[in-house]
């Protein structure tokens, strides 16, 4: 357990060496400031890196990450961050990413009570019922279970575009694109899920709009 532990530093020590070997100023580069083009909003799942599935260095992706990659909007978390990235950094895109065999999706599906978590995955839950028609239409219980994880992810993204900071930024800066992927563990790759952002802030205009 120690080892492991120390370990950790030890791999600190060669990554900031790896790194002034490439560039003698990235540190000082990134003490600087930030000014990232993403906001990735995705599940805490040990087996989906934000920055190393997209491709991207430190100072590129702000990440907010939590079970089940949910933006629930009582969430002063998810909600800040949003308010941030959006508000301050001025982010280009912001993502909502899933992935197959998400823990928290399944636990949703199951009948089990997990105490306080029981809450956060009722939002899921509340998911499955919108949907309910087009999940229990679909027989095979992992192909249903794909694809409560795709439209969780959807709905995500409905999440991110009802806030009042990403309709008064997109009314006024005609940014940010809000998309939605899902991560399949199995092979690495990133699927766009491609999320339709013009008829969804349509329907939030409808319903949800707050720029007035
Ligand atoms: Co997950």
């Amino acid at each position: 357990m120690q080892k492991s532990y120390d370990q950790v530093f030890e791999n600190n020590k060669k990554w900031v060496s790896d790194n002034l070997a490439k560039d003698e100023n990235f540190f000082q580069h990134l003490a600087k400031g930030q000014s990232p083009e993403f906001l990735y909003i995705g599940c805490a799942d040990s087996r989906v890196p934000a920055n190393e599935i997209m491709g991207l260095e430190p100072g590129d992706v702000f990440v907010h990450r939590n079970i089940a990659n949910m933006v629930v909007n009582t969430d002063m978390n998810a909600q800040s961050v949003i308010q941030y990235a959006v508000e301050h950094l001025e982010v280009k895109h912001v993502v909502v990413c899933g992935h197959y065999n998400c823990g928290g999706v399944k636990a949703a599906m199951g009948n089990s009570s997990l105490g306080l978590l029981d809450g956060w995955l009722r939002e899921i839950r509340d998911v499955y019922r919108l949907h309910s028609t087009t999940l229990n239409a679909i027989e095979d219980e992992h192909e249903r279970y794909n694809k409560l994880i795709e439209l969780n992810v959807m709905e995500q993204c409905f999440n991110v575009m009802k806030t009042e900071f990403v309709q008064k930024s997109y009314a006024q800066k005609k940014f940010p694109q809000v998309h939605g992927w899902v991560y399949d563990l199995a092979n690495g790759e990133l699927i766009d899920l491609n999320f339709d952002f013009d008829s969804a802030l349509k329907k939030i205009q409808e319903v949800y709009d707050i720029t007035k």
